[in-house]
């Protein structure tokens, strides 16, 4: 059964960084967009490559080994090698906080 819980301050997350968080023993990158955020899995889904180590190019996540992207929003990929998109977590924000259903 899953169940939002509540991870950061919305304040506490800068624009053009990657927010790596464990929640229940998923690996999750946090991503802010203005005062939207998404939450995705961490890892990369063509060899696990922990995607806090990439980096933002406007709105997509690059991974740091073969440099797929995906996208922000929807976790969909982008570019080879990587084929399957990243798991995406639904989020709330409430009175200021971060809330990620796992
Ligand atoms: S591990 Fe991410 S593209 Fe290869």
């Amino acid at each position: 059964m899953s169940a939002y819980l509540k991870v950061a301050r919305l304040d506490s997350l800068q624009e053009g960084a990657i927010f790596p968080l464990d929640l229940n023993d998923k690996h999750i990158i946090l991503v802010r967009m203005g005062n939207e955020v998404y939450a995705l899995s961490g890892f990369c889904t063509h060899e696990e490559t922990d995607l806090a180590n990439g980096f933002l190019v406007e709105d997509r996540i690059v991974c740091p080994l073969h440099l797929s992207q995906f996208d922000c929003r929807t976790g969909s990929v982008l570019n080879p090698p990587a084929t399957e998109p990243l798991k995406k977590f639904n989020v709330k924000i409430e009175d200021g906080w971060i809330l990620i259903e796992v």
